[in-house]
Order: C-alpha cells, then sequence, then structure tokens
C-alpha cells in the first residue's frame, strides 16, 4: 500500500502542472445511460490527464452524477468506452474499479453511523476482503494521516451523527482518497458549505492535482469550480452541450440559457405594509443540546403575509431555531402562532395549525413515486383543491410533471429538493419554513424557485421564514432579514441596509 497520502498538500497558489503533452488517464467516449425511456446520459466523452482537473456542470438532473457513477462502477453503461490507463473498465463492478485505482465522493454522505470517523476511514483503506487487517497498525496509522489531511484530526473518535456537516463532508473525501486513487470524482463537495470551508476544501482537492490526481468535478457553485478547474464539460439533458475554458464555457449561449440563467431581482416591501400583532412571535428563546447552547435569548417575529430571512453560516441555529418553532426540540422562553402559545403543542398539532417546516435533510418517502409524495401533502385538502395546488406546482416545476412516476429516491438530488419544496407547498401552509432550500440546486433553478416564491408572495398570503447562508437568495426575497450568530440574533433589518451593516462577510 502506498503512503502517497501523507505528503502535505502543495500551497494553493501553485500552478496548475504541464499536462497538455501527457497521455490520458481517463478517457471516457460514447457514454450512454438509459433508466426505461428516459436517456439519463447520451454520448458523453471526455479525457482526463493526470495533474488535471475537469468541472462538469449543467442543471439539475443532467446526468453529472450518473456519468460519475457509470465510471466509477455503480451503474452499468448501455454503450461506451471508460479506459483507465488504456484499459477498458466499463461495466466491471465497483469494487473492481476503485481497486483500479478510481475514488468516488459522493453527492451525499453515507457514513457507518456506528463506527467512529476514524474506523469510517480504517474501513474504506482495506481492500473488501481483508478486513481483518482493522487491527493493522500501518492501517491506523496511514487512517490518522489521512483524517489528519482532511482536517479531521481532533474528531477521530466522534461517531458520524455528532459531527457537523462539513465533518461529514470532510469524511467522505477521506474515504474516497483512502487508497491513494489516481482519479478522483467529486459530487457536489461545496453544497451547504460556508465560503471559509468552500476554500478549504478547493484547496484540498487542489492538492490532489498538484500530487498528479486526475479529478472530475461537479458542482453548482459556479464561482468556486472556475477559479479550480482547468476545463470545463457542460451537460444538458444527458447530451455534452459545451467544452472548453471556465470562461469560454460560461460565455456559451445554451449554458447561459439552460444553467446559470439571469439575476435575481426582486424589492422588499416597506414594513408599513405590515402592522398589528405578528403571526409568528418568538421571545427569549433558548435552547440546550446537553451543556451546549445552541440558541441564546432569542427573538424575532413574523408578519402575516411577510417574508422573512434568517441569514447564518453552518451551525449558527438556524435549524434549532425551526425546529423549536415545529416542536421538535425542547425550549425555554416563548413561541406564539397566531396569538396563541405553541408551548406543549405536539409537532403534529403544530403542523395542522399550518405551520409547515421543509427540513435541511430532505425528507421524502423514497420508495414512493413523485406523484404520491406530492398527494400525501395535500392528503388533508378537499380532492378538487389538491389537483389544484398540484396542477399549479407542477406549473412551477415541471420536471415533477414530466417525472411524476418516478420512484423518489432515483431523482437527482436537485430533483429531491424540488419535490421536498413542493410537497411542502401541497400543505398550504399559512407558515412555510424553508431551511436551507438552494443547497444543491442550479443556479437557474434558483431563479425558479425565486420566481416561484416571488409569485407565492404576490398572489397567496403566505408567510414565509427563511433560513440561508446563501443571502444572494435570501436578500432579494426578504421583506426583512435577522442575522443568527453563535446561536444569537446580532442583526435586524431590511435588506438594503444588510451589506452595509451586517457585514460583508457573508457576500
Ligand atoms: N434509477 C433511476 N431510474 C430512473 N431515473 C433515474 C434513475 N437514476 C437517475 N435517474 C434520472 O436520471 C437523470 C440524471 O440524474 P443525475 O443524478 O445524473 O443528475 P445530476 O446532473 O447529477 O443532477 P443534480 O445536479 O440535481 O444532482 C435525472 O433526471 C434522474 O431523475
Ligand atoms: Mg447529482
Amino acid at each position: 500500500m502506498t503512503l502517497a497520502v501523507l505528503k502535505t498538500p502543495t500551497a494553493p497558489q501553485a500552478p496548475a502542472p504541464q499536462t497538455a503533452g501527457a497521455a490520458p488517464r481517463l478517457s471516457v467516449s460514447g457514454l450512454v445511460k438509459r433508466y426505461g425511456g428516459l436517456v439519463a446520459v447520451n454520448n458523453i466523452g471526455f479525457a482526463l490527464r493526470p495533474g488535471e482537473i475537469l468541472g462538469l456542470i449543467g442543471p439539475n438532473g443532467s446526468g453529472k452524477s450518473t456519468v460519475m457513477k457509470l465510471i466509477m462502477g455503480l451503474e452499468r453503461p448501455n454503450a461506451g468506452s471508460i479506459l483507465l490507463d488504456g484499459e477498458e473498465i466499463a461495466g466491471r463492478p465497483s469494487h473492481r474499479v476503485a481497486r483500479a485505482g478510481i475514488g468516488l465522493v459522493f453527492q451525499h454522505s453515507r457514513p457507518l453511523h456506528r463506527q467512529t470517523v476514524l474506523e469510517n476511514i480504517k474501513l474504506a483503506l482495506l481492500p473488501d476482503n481483508l478486513l481483518r487487517l482493522i487491527a493493522d497498525p500501518g492501517v491506523e496509522r496511514q487512517a490518522r494521516a489521512i483524517a489528519e489531511r482532511v482536517g479531521l484530526g481532533a474528531v477521530l473518535d466522534r461517531l458520524p451523527g455528532t459531527l457537523p456537516f462539513a465533518d461529514l463532508r470532510r469524511m467522505e473525501l477521506a474515504k474516497a482518497i483512502a487508497r491513494d486513487p489516481k482519479v478522483v470524482l467529486v459530487d457536489e463537495p461545496f453544497a451547504g458549505l460556508t465560503s471559509g470551508e468552500v476554500a478549504d476544501f478547493s484547496a484540498l482537492i487542489r492538492g490532489f492535482r498538484d500530487e498528479g490526481k486526475a479529478v472530475l468535478l461537479v458542482d453548482h457553485n459556479v464561482k468556486s469550480v472556475a477559479a479550480l478547474v482547468d476545463r470545463v464539460l457542460a451537460m444538458y439533458l444527458g447530451e455534452p452541450v459545451a467544452e472548453g475554458s471556465a470562461a469560454e464555457v460560461m460565455r456559451n449561449e445554451t449554458v447561459r440559457r439552460v444553467y446559470l440563467g439571469g439575476s435575481i431581482e426582486t424589492a422588499a416591501r416597506s414594513q408599513s405594509t405590515f402592522s398589528g400583532s405578528p403571526l409568528l412571535k418568538v421571545e427569549n428563546l433558548d435552547v440546550f443540546y446537553g451543556k451546549a447552547q445552541a440558541l441564546r435569548g432569542v427573538g424575532l417575529h413574523v408578519h402575516e403575509g411577510e417574508f422573512v430571512s434568517v441569514v447564518g453560516l453552518n451551525g449558527a441555529g438556524k435549524t434549532t431555531l425551526f425546529n423549536a418553532v415545529s416542536g421538535l426540540v425542547p425550549y425555554s422562553g416563548e413561541i406564539g402562532f397566531s396569538g396563541e402559545t405553541l408551548r406543549r403543542r405536539s409537532p403534529a398539532a403544530i403542523a395542522r395549525g399550518g405551520i409547515v417546516q421543509v427540513p435541511e435533510t430532505r425528507e421524502l418517502f423514497g420508495d414512493m413515486t413523485v406523484r404520491e409524495n406530492l398527494d400525501l401533502g395535500g392528503q388533508h385538502l378537499p380532492v378538487a383543491e389538491s389537483d389544484r395546488q398540484r396542477d399549479w406546482l407542477y406549473e412551477l416545476f415541471p420536471i415533477l410533471k414530466s417525472r411524476g412516476g418516478q420512484i423518489a429516491r432515483t431523482l437527482s438530488g436537485g430533483e429531491q429538493q424540488m419535490l421536498t419544496i413542493a410537497r411542502a407547498l401541497m400543505m398550504k401552509p399559512r407558515l412555510l419554513i424553508l431551511d436551507e432550500p438552494t443547497l444543491g440546486l442550479a443556479p437557474v433553478i434558483l431563479e425558479q424557485l425565486s420566481k416561484a416564491l416571488e409569485r407565492l408572495r404576490q398572489t397567496t398570503p403566505i408567510t414565509v421564514l427563511l433560513g440561508e447562508q446563501n443571502v444572494t437568495f435570501a436578500l432579494p426575497h426578504a421583506d426583512r432579514v435577522y442575522v443568527l450568530e453563535h446561536a444569537r440574533i446580532v442583526w435586524e433589518g431590511p435588506p438594503d441596509r444588510f451589506a452595509a451593516e451586517a457585514g460583508t462577510g457573508y457576500l
């Protein structure tokens, strides 16, 4: 086993190694994958040289993750060739592909929950038939070195369930590079990370390149992808639409139209529009997890029809705040809705009262179809109304309409996010709580979602409480903004004063 992983990552500003002349490490050509009548990947091809990063971009559902799964041997292609150092690996099972030198960082974290961080990494280090080697001191040393490299040195003995989001993602990175692969496939490493964390992850990925690995990178954070990659391939509906430098591809007409979309523009309404007693009133809220205080004296209010954004980085307490409102965590302080206290009400009763939370983690019924998931959301409505609501949502999210019969679990990451939001809207909530809805959505879908929210705002009496760290999304829609930092509200005001007063740290 090689110890190349022990190398310290090179400085981020190191120039890309000269790769133009080198033979391709990975050559993909004519790749096709069909699911029934759907062509998820159609005639995709590219070459990837050692020490090169290729970005793969495209709208939600365009086939990016499928390309990675085909290369990794997690799905079998219907046609096409995948050469690793000249050797055909298409159709091989994934453990053999891993052994041949390819590692995949999954779009969603999937740790073994009963094993510690260190044990998870050790397991990833071992060839499948050598589990007994887990006690080997060499393996232990190597696992620690990898953990150190990705920044998990301090949490080796923790269980994955107790880790913050970014650390879970670090663990996926660690597992993918454990066996020192020649090719690393990285699916949405930046989704849900703060800008500081994105910088850390970018440096790690640059480190892979600098030690000669070939990297295929997928992410909707276009800026960070462009800063990192040597070339970009853009996909749409499974097919290649543009290839070249990041700047060239971003200028491409089709890429602009189907992926990047336009800018998000809306305007806050003046506070005088909203008077009387607020619909939601949170006062002096304290929440503890054991000894750790997750919320400290938090107060906020939302008027009927108002759109309020809570801006805060990962770990600031947004989800805890929303969970308290939804009755999911115990708290001290007071939460009132429509003039009545929510204290001692069950989560189910709170939901029936019209507060619907779209959780950060998509809680879809994975084995049911898109349509069944939506209909479950609308089950308390009279049939005609439920049908009307579904038709309206199909208009907002056309992709869901064409996928009515698809099993939810097989939707792409972004498609699942749309379904989660749509299902919540099927419930016709009085107060819609959106927790990081932009996670994993393509820019053009953000724009669509943005328009959908704007239409909601103008055509229905719906009240929205939005939690985001993506301020480019959170600010334009908001009538009012709160900033949550380290368990406290530190700023409140209209969105147009945000930049000047609340800190450019978010912008
Ligand atoms: N097992 C399956 N059965 C049917 N359709 C599938 C299956 N797996 C994937 N698909 C469909 O194939 C298309 C491509 O999915 P893929 O996950 O590759 O998209 P993606 O480009 O990674 O999107 P995102 O940016 O949202 O993650 C999607 O429309 C998805 O719904
Ligand atoms: Mg994907």
